[in-house]
């Protein structure tokens, strides 16, 4: 890989900044100083950039514990971005894999593989997500079979595909959808003359929201945990 590329990949520098810390002198491989934007590396190299070594960032997984009042898209004037929460560098590369809505919390997903991500979020993959909520009125048992068999939601053609609903106490139910529509969760209960008044999500998949991160705290998924999705 040419030595700019290198620098950019690793760092949140432009091009051009780049060739201007190599045009500085500030960049070493192997302990030389590299003036040239072209020379050639390989990943057996020690770059450095002002004495720190540098490696090229590849794909990343990370989980956040979403807080209530944040939003998963990038622009909003009301409320911070999750994305805001990541202290890495090049956060402007990485994206969401299913959004949460501003007063959910739980587990977030973010990574810059778009593969990944659309295993997690295409209907065709049904990948579980599984969510814990509270509602207005009480729960019925007979909701059970109606969310399994699914559900016709406003201004959708067609069913939801089969949920999993398990109710825990009158006002309070787990549930496992493998679609993503648009507030799906709040309008399923809605078609059955609810309302969902507290919504967290516990997983996706076979990922787990990690009970040691405090709301708004994330960490990088594990091997095991990036394999998992398929
Ligand atoms: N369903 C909803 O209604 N809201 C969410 O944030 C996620 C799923």
């Amino acid at each position: 890989m040419r030595l700019d590329k290198y620098i950019c990949e690793s760092t949140s520098l432009t091009r051009s900044l780049a060739k201007k810390a190599l045009h500085r002198g500030d960049v070493t491989c192997d302990g030389k100083v590299i003036k040239d934007s072209g020379f050639k590396v390989t990943d057996k190299q020690v770059i450095c950039l002002e004495g720190e070594p540098l490696s090229v960032i590849g794909p990343r997984f990370i989980m956040l514990n979403k807080p209530l009042d944040t939003i998963c898209s990038t622009i909003d004037e009301e409320y911070p971005s999750v994305l805001g929460l990541l202290d890495v560098v090049k956060a402007d590369e990485l994206h969401i894999a299913g959004r949460l809505d501003v007063d959910t919390t739980g587990l977030v997903l973010i990574t810059n593989d778009g593969q990944w991500s659309h295993k997690i979020t295409s209907p065709k993959k049904e990948c579980g997500k599984r969510y814990l909520l509270e509602t207005a009125e009480p729960l019925k048992q007979e909701w059970v079979e109606e969310f399994a068999l699914g559900l016709q939601l406003n201004n959708e053609d067609g069913l939801t595909k089969p949920a999993i609903l398990e109710i825990l106490g009158s006002h309070q139910a787990r549930l496992t959808i493998t679609e993503g529509k648009y507030h799906q969760v709040k309008r399923m209960l809605a078609a059955v003359g609810n309302c969902v008044t507290k919504l967290h999500r516990e997983s996706v998949g076979e990922i787990e929201l990690d009970e040691d991160l405090a709301s708004g705290e994330w960490r990088y998924l594990t091997e095991a945990e990036i394999k998992s999705v398929r």
